[in-house]
């Protein structure tokens, strides 16, 4: 009997010191994101530049002794998947931060479950305001999109000197709806008139209704704030009934597969982005070159930068806290000041937002033609 209850108690501390190791040994950080889906390239970009910073971080050490163990689950680009994902990675994996998502909206569903849990958040992408008022324990490090509004409505209105836009939003989207409310309120501060403002629903294909309203009224340029499927269709059906209007968008538009969706209808058209691959800045031109090496010689687009300076802003507050504690790396992200990123320098502010530059570039192919930069 004793014998028994002796050993039954050491496999007992076998197994707990067993386990305990295995957990103390790495730092867990989650990533969540659309991995397959209507916009699966933001998801498996954003993974490529995660897992290139945290390699490069782990070759030099890792963080105080520590390998970072990255787990990355796959939402299907869903809002209810993201949701249960995230759940996943708090409770089950028990990570002790959280990086993602890109898409604001999923964001937006992913934010109050970190803030919830006390489980700091870093969206490497989400553009809309309000996806960090959900709580301190949420920051991203990219700019915003009263700011990216700004910007395309001053580039319409003074680089491309036009004074007629149309606007085509996605209903119900928030990152959609948000960036296309402050490009018609700058672009009218500016004197500018917004012609026809129109919008389309959730998995809609065809767009010739709208587009023909467009025709009639003759805009110089259309906004459409939308992600680069249904950017790549829009495109498509304008050229086929002949609307002449330049195209205009945000962020969203940023993906590989824009121009063999779009083909020759998006070409020529501009968006503001987070970063250019033309730039003569040694960390630009280092990153790009480690990231054709590692991924296939592919050229990194602006999810991918931002994935890669997302996990390594997490890296450096992770290496600044005594314990990693999540309440430790939360305090340590609000300092984070002047990081030398690939997007840009990143500060973060009281509301734990970047202030940062953002880039007009032109598409021609697969290729995103630099055109010029607006400072905030
Ligand atoms: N900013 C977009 C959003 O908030 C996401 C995005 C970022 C898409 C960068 C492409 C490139 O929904």
């Amino acid at each position: 009997m004793r014998i028994l209850k002796f050993l039954n108690l050491l496999i007992l501390s076998i197994t707990f010191v067993v386990s305990c190791t295995k957990k103390e040994d790495v730092i867990l950080v989650g990533e969540y994101g659309s991995l397959t889906g209507d916009d699966a390239t933001f998801g498996i970009s954003t993974n490529k530049g995660i897992k290139m910073a945290f390699d490069e971080i782990n070759a030099k050490g890792g963080i105080k002794g520590k390998k970072i163990k990255l787990i990355t689950e796959d939402n299907q680009g869903k809002n209810e998947e993201t949701a249960k994902v995230v759940n996943r990675l708090i409770t089950q994996d028990k990570v002790v931060a959280l990086l993602g998502e890109v898409a604001s909206a999923r964001s937006l569903i992913a934010g109050p479950i970190a803030q919830k849990n006390g489980i700091p958040m870093v969206s490497p992408s989400s553009t809309n305001p309000d996806v960090t008022e959900k709580g301190d324990f949420i920051f991203r490090v990219c700019f915003i999109d009263p700011f990216q509004g700004f910007v395309m409505a001053k580039f319409a209105s003074q680089n491309l000197n036009v004074k007629k836009a149309a606007i085509l939003r996605k209903t119900g989207d928030a990152y959609s709806e948000g960036l296309a409310n402050v490009f018609s309120t700058e672009f009218k501060k500016m004197g500018g008139e917004i012609v026809a403002d129109l919008s389309y629903q959730n998995k809609d294909i065809d767009f010739k209704g709208q587009l023909t309203e467009f025709k009639a009224k003759k805009p110089e340029v259309i906004f459409i704030p939308s992600y680069y499927g249904d950017v790549g269709m829009i495109a498509q059906q304008a050229r086929q009934l002949d609307v002449k209007s330049t195209l205009l968008g945000g962020d969203g538009w940023d993906s590989p597969k824009l121009h063999e969706i779009g083909k020759e209808a998006i070409n020529g058209s501009y968006f503001s982005n987070h970063y250019t691959t033309e730039s003569t800045d040694p960390v630009v031109v280092e990153f790009i070159k480690k990231f054709k090496e590692r991924y296939n010689n592919e050229t990194p687009d602006g999810l991918a930068a931002l994935g890669y300076d997302a996990a390594k802003i997490l890296a450096e507050a992770m290496e600044r806290t005594k314990d990693v504690s999540s309440i430790q790396i939360r305090d340590e992200l609000a300092k984070t000041k002047d990081f030398v990123g690939v997007t840009g320098k990143i500060t973060i502010n009281e509301k734990r937002n970047a202030v940062k530059s953002a880039v007009v570039v032109q598409v021609e192919n697969e290729k995103r033609k630099y055109v010029t930069s607006v400072a905030p």
